[in-house]
C-alpha cells in the first residue's frame, strides 16, 4: 500500500444531500466517502475519511495526524472562515496539504470569500462541486510522488 492520506471534512458536511443543493448538489456524505475511498483505492493511497462538527475536535486530529499520515485534504467548512486554531494546527503539520470546497466561496456571501487556511497549504480546488474532492485525491497523489 502507498502513502496514507487523511480526508477532513468539518461541520455540517455530514449533512450533504440535505443541504442546499444549489451550493453543495445532491450527494450524501456517505456515497462521497464511499467515491473517495474507491478513488484512493485506485491510486493505492490509504485514506481514513473524517468528519467532525467541533473546532477543537478537528485541531487534535490534525495535531495527531503527524505521526500517522504523509497528507492532509480538508474541507474545513464554515471555520475556514472563522478557525485561527484550525490554521494554526495546519502550519504545524509539516507534510503536503490540499484544501477543498464543494462550491465557489469567492462567489458566495462576503463573509465566505476569505479562507484563513489558503495561505498555509499547497495549494486548493473550489467550485467543483463533489468532483472537487475527487480533483483533490489526484493532486494529493501527484504531491505525494514529488
Ligand atoms: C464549504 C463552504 C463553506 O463556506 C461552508 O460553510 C461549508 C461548505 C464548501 O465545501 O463549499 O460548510 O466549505
Amino acid at each position: 500500500m502507498g502513502s496514507n492520506i487523511l480526508f477532513l471534512n468539518g461541520p455540517n458536511l455530514n449533512l450533504l444531500g440535505q443541504r442546499e443543493q444549489s451550493q453543495y448538489g445532491s450527494i450524501t456524505y456517505e456515497d462521497l466517502k464511499k467515491k473517495c475511498e474507491e478513488k484512493c483505492k485506485e491510486l493505492d493511497l490509504k485514506v481514513e475519511f473524517t468528519q467532525s462538527n467541533v473546532e477543537g475536535e478537528m485541531v487534535s486530529i490534525i495535531q495527531s495526524a503527524n505521526e500517522k499520515f504523509d497528507g492532509i485534504i480538508i474541507n474545513a467548512a464554515a471555520f475556514t472562515h472563522t478557525s485561527i486554531a484550525i490554521r494554526d494546527a495546519l502550519e504545524i503539520f509539516k507534510k503536503k496539504k490540499i484544501e477543498v470546497h464543494i462550491s465557489n466561496i469567492f462567489k458566495r456571501e462576503e463573509f465566505r470569500q476569505k479562507s484563513l487556511i489558503s495561505d498555509v497549504v499547497n495549494g486548493g480546488i473550489f467550485g467543483l462541486g463533489s468532483e472537487g474532492y475527487i480533483l483533490a485525491i489526484i493532486a494529493m497523489h501527484k504531491l505525494l510522488k514529488k
